[in-house]
């Protein structure tokens, strides 16, 4: 177990906090672009997920779906269109951001404001529970697979998305410093995650072994299928912006996990300006992949 505190004098460790302290408001327009980026994969995968609920042992109809940690709703739009005739929830803690689910949806969704564990009771029951990138900022998450398991309907089903494969954006050699920046990034950002969970209230080691944790959580293992991200250079303005965002958050939050050569890296490619920035370079691409975990309640 790690102590809450042991980071409190880093410059960083505000940021490395649990859903309250950590400014996820002010993160609207990064999520929704991260999101959006993402919607022809999570787009098959929801249809794999309709598959899944109307073959044997699934419920009768899909008639509400919950989706836990929704951020600005991208997604929650994309599981209402999918399954047009179920009353579709947005959970959420920041308010800023189940308004923004709830502006983009026009009135396809409502939205539910949870803060986690806490609120796990009033969730109500769902046909179908989606849970993206959410999962991760609960201390416990075997103690919220199980509530979410307990939120679901006779033949409901949970799919849970997490991991996958990280981005990848950078060619091997940027021709800014060493070659492989990108696999640091990588190593810098588990390293922050850990901070990250580490600073959770209730924080639980875990082996993350998803479908293991399904089965604890008294689920029936359905399946595992992982949705590719390919937007191949060069890329248009909204992929450009994620990657100054997220880039622009390595460095900020990250950094300290960096040699001094790869801070420089990282300063010239969020540089606004510079041809060698990520607004300007044709090198850039975006690739990555989301692994959705399912399982289902018994009928
Ligand atoms: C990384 S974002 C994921 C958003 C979206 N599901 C996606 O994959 O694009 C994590 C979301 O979980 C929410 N969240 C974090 N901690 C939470 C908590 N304790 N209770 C409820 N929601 C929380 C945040 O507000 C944020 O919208």
């Amino acid at each position: 177990m790690h102590g809450h505190n042991h980071k409190q004098d880093h410059s960083h460790s505000h940021e490395h906090n649990h859903g309250h302290d950590y400014d996820w408001g002010a993160l609207g327009d990064h999520l929704e672009r991260e999101a959006e980026l993402s919607v022809p994969a999570i787009t098959r995968a929801a249809h794999w997920l309709r598959e899944l609920l109307s073959t044997d042992g699934g419920p009768a109809g899909v008639g509400r779906v919950l989706d836990v940690g929704s951020g600005p709703g991208v997604v929650t739009g994309l599981l209402a269109d999918t399954f047009p005739d179920a009353e579709v929830v947005a959970v959420d803690q920041a308010p800023a951001l189940l308004a923004r689910a709830q502006a983009r949806s026009a009135g396809r969704i409502t939205t539910h404001r949870a803060d986690l564990p806490g609120d796990f009771g009033t969730l109500g029951t769902a046909d179908l529970i989606w849970s993206a990138n959410a999962v991760h900022h609960l201390g416990d998450q075997q103690a919220a697979l199980t509530a979410l398991a307990a939120s679901l309907r006779p033949g409901g089903l949970l799919a849970i998305a997490e991991r996958g494969l990280p981005p990848r954006f950078l060619p091997r050699d940027i021709g800014l410093g060493r070659p492989g920046l990108q696999a640091r990034l990588d190593a810098a950002w588990e390293g922050g995650f850990a901070d990250m969970r580490a600073d959770l209230p209730d924080a639980t080691e875990e082996v993350e072994d998803w479908p293991a944790m399904l089965t604890r959580a008294g689920l029936t293992l359905s399946g595992t299928r992982t949705f590719l991200t390919d937007w191949p250079a060069p890329l248009a303005p909204l992929a450009r912006e994620h990657l100054q965002a997220h880039v622009t958050r390595l460095r900020d939050r990250f950094g300290e996990y960096l040699d001094a050569g790869d801070r420089a890296a990282l300063e010239a490619l969020v540089d606004t300006d510079a041809p060698t920035g990520l607004l300007h370079r044709p090198d850039v691409f975006f690739l990555t992949a989301t692994t959705v975990f399912t399982a289902r309640a018994s009928s």
